[in-house]
């Protein structure tokens, strides 16, 4: 494990990264730079993991009373994205084989995508 500001920069060191309920805390533009500094930081044939809950108008209430204990502040937000949004931001990152695994409880997902070698 390292320490850092993935906002900055990601040291470049592995094929994996896994980031668990960190992404609906951020404005678009700064998911852009979250999922470019990934695509950077990944070795080709690295995977980004994405554990987050989905936009779903089925889920989302359960989803939102689970993480309400974090407030919003001015700079966070609380917007989980949809597959689809997910989908154009990691391609635009530069990801392939984008993919969502559902999780026990139907709420949480793994969202996989891979930095093609
Ligand atoms: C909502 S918490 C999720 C924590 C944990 N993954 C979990 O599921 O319980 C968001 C995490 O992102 C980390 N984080 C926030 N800003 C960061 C940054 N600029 N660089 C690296 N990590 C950051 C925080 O330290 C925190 O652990």
């Amino acid at each position: 494990m390292v320490q850092g500001d993935y906002l900055k920069k990601i040291p470049h060191y592995g094929d994996a990264l896994l980031w668990i309920r960190n992404m609906h805390d951020y404005s678009p533009e700064v998911r852009k730079v979250l999922a470019k500094n990934a695509f950077d930081a990944l070795t080709p044939g690295g995977k980004l993991l994405i554990v987050e809950g989905l936009r779903n108008p089925k889920t989302i209430e359960v989803y939102q009373g689970y993480v309400y204990s974090a407030i919003p502040t001015e700079n966070v937000w609380f917007y989980p994205y949809s597959f689809g949004e997910y989908k154009s931001l990691l391609k635009e990152a530069g990801f392939s084989s984008i993919k969502s695994i559902p999780l026990t409880g139907g709420i949480f997902y793994i969202i996989s995508a891979e930095k093609r070698k």
